[in-house]
């Protein structure tokens, strides 16, 4: 079968990672897709950067709507980040020009996913965004597909592995927050602007998508309710913890009889419940359906191989022929939510 070309724009941690897996696993993948992948072209700011990886077999655009634009690629993987600019235009152009796209870009379709997904549709192309949310974790594929028989009740998560890294650091260390966001300063964990992570905002775009897949509403991450780690002390810690309780930057969306509730912000979680107990950099999502009841994933929410596995888990359907609509239902099915803005309590 003829292989399916991929460009690859954005040569970062997570675009060497989609490189690395391409080159290691040539036949697993073939096998499992039933044609081979291959990257045919790729695009990143500096050409001349050390990336530890063998690039000269592809071709090389300085621009990305270039690469979007270019008839020897099929699918577009878009793994540059920021929700304007050079990654909502290559997107929109990869789109036009007739490719499929795979992206990590939360910012982006927490933004503009809504519009994405109709000009998608429309187009007859498909979006698919594993890797922007929760990393490594298959949270789109099992709410889109593995629990399409159920009305979901509730989607939760710690979706942030920076603020739990620095909330579980700050209790088991007894460190106070800006020592320990120096430290995650310093292990690279924030994102260039960290406002994104410790303002809850990163973890807030990713719950606007699940919260949009698990409930069939158009993405409205402007709805959620934020609120930030900057203000938690190590006395707030404290006593929590002598209370029995951890504080977790939780994410929480369920539809209420007031309308959608979407909220991003510090909780108070029992030391006993699998997120209380959540560790360091990882991310875990907790998704409730009607049939199903809870269930409980775990993992890695970023880095090299765990946002790589799953753009690659994308490509891979679409080289099976796998044509999903970007949030599970057609874009023009998408219901307009009504925000609830009053919490309802906590669910322990
Ligand atoms: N800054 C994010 C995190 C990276 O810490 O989880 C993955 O989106």
């Amino acid at each position: 079968a003829a292989p399916l070309r991929l460009g690859l724009a954005g040569l970062g941690t997570v675009g060497i990672g989609v490189v690395k897996i391409v080159q290691a696993h040539a036949d697993l993948i073939a096998a499992r897709a039933g044609r081979p992948i291959v990257i045919t072209a790729v695009s990143a700011r500096d050409r001349t950067r050390n990336r530890d990886a063998d690039l000269s077999g592809y071709a090389w655009e300085a621009d990305p709507v270039a690469l979007a634009r270019r008839d020897d690629i099929d699918v577009f993987i878009e793994v540059m980040g920021g929700s304007e600019g050079a990654a909502r235009l290559a997107t929109e152009a990869a789109i036009a020009s007739g490719k499929d796209v795979v992206t990590a870009n939360k910012a982006l379709l927490a933004h503009h996913g809504h519009a994405l997904a109709l000009s998608a549709e429309a187009a007859g192309r498909v979006i698919r965004f594993e890797a922007a949310v929760a990393g490594g974790i298959p949270v789109i594929k099992a709410l889109t597909e593995g629990l399409a028989g159920n009305a979901m009740r509730r989607v939760m998560g710690v979706m942030n592995g920076t603020c739990n890294y620095i909330l579980t650091r700050m209790q088991s260390a007894g460190l106070p927050y800006d020592v320990v966001f120096e430290e995650a300063r310093q292990l690279g964990y924030l994102e260039a602007d960290p406002n994104l992570d410790v303002g809850g905002i990163d973890a807030g775009h990713k719950l606007s998508l699940l919260a949009a897949i698990a409930f069939g509403t158009k993405v409205s991450f402007n709805a959620v309710e934020l609120e930030g780690i900057g203000a938690i002390s190590i006395d707030d810690i404290r006593h929590a913890a002598d209370m029995g309780f951890r504080i977790k930057l939780l994410g929480v969306a369920q539809m209420t009889g007031r309308g959608l509730e979407q909220r991003m912000t510090p909780c108070l979680v029992p030391d006993s419940h699998p997120l209380g107990q959540l560790q360091g950099g990882t991310n875990m999502v907790v998704l409730e359906g009607d049939s199903v009841g809870q269930i409980v994933l775990r993992g890695p929410g970023a880095g090299m191989g765990p946002t790589a596995s799953a753009v690659m888990g994308d490509v891979i359907d679409l080289a099976r022929g796998v044509r999903m609509p970007t949030f599970g239902v057609p874009a023009t099915r998408l219901a307009t939510p009504i925000a609830a803005h009053t919490a309802t309590p906590a669910p322990w």
